[in-house]
């Protein structure tokens, strides 16, 4: 079997979408056919806590999860490619060096920006150690207020940021909080076509941007 792809979500700024967008991403490849491995090297655990919600409902079918300290990830996702399609890193809260060993596994690198000036410029941080590590980058405007002078503010700022932005932003969203806690993805509830749309839409970027490695 071919090494599974491995993506690792990133961003300094606590509560800017990491795990949300580790499971979002994980369920939507799941619905597509693929086996999806999620590693925690968070140790707050709030994507263990989802998955080992979801395993208790019987939903975890094609998904492993396992979680390593900072300086274990190199080899667990070694063994983790081995088994699934993907590799999903969700990360602590952290730009230092503690977090080289999951940006130097991935071959992307996803940074959620949640739309404020804070985590727009706790972003540099990161893409810093993305780049000394040489890694392919993606940022996904997160929590995103279409319509609003903040919305527009934060994407305008966010293209000077030395990354590429994915076009595709995910909104701001009950159900993106209430299905975390359900052990699900936001699509798997009565999911509103603008959601299932922007998920899609994430999704082919991403596939996009580890197809051109
Ligand atoms: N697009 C969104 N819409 C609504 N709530 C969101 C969205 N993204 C994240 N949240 C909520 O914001 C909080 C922080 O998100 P989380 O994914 O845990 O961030 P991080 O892992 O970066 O700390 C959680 O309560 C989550 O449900
Ligand atoms: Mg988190």
């Amino acid at each position: 079997m071919a090494k599974g792809k491995v993506i690792t979500i990133a961003q300094q700024k606590g509560g800017s979408g990491k795990t949300t967008l580790a499971v979002n991403l994980g369920v939507m490849l799941a619905r597509a056919g693929h086996s999806v491995a999620f590693l925690d090297t968070d140790p707050q655990g709030s994507l263990g806590r989802w998955f080992m919600t979801r395993f208790d409902a019987g939903r975890a079918d094609g998904m492993e999860f396992s979680t390593s300290s900072a300086w274990g990830v190199g080899y667990e996702v070694g063994k983790l490619r081995d088994m699934a399609d993907f590799v999903i890193i969700d990360t602590p809260p952290k730009a230092d060096s503690d977090l080289r060993p999951a940006l130097r596994a991935a071959d992307l690198v996803l940074v959620p920006i949640a739309s404020s000036h804070v985590d727009l410029w706790a972003t540099d941080g990161v893409l810093d150690l993305a780049r000394r590590e040489n890694r392919e980058v993606l940022m996904v405007l997160n929590r995103a207020r279409a319509g609003t002078k903040l919305g527009a503010e934060i994407s305008e700022a966010a293209k000077d940021l030395a990354a590429d932005l994915a076009q595709t932003q995910i909104a701001n969203r009950v159900a993106y909080a209430a299905s975390l806690g359900d052990g699900l993805g936001a699509v798997e509830g009565a999911a509103n076509p603008a959601l299932r749309a922007e998920l899609d839409a994430l999704l082919a970027e991403v596939r996009g941007a580890l197809d051109t490695d």
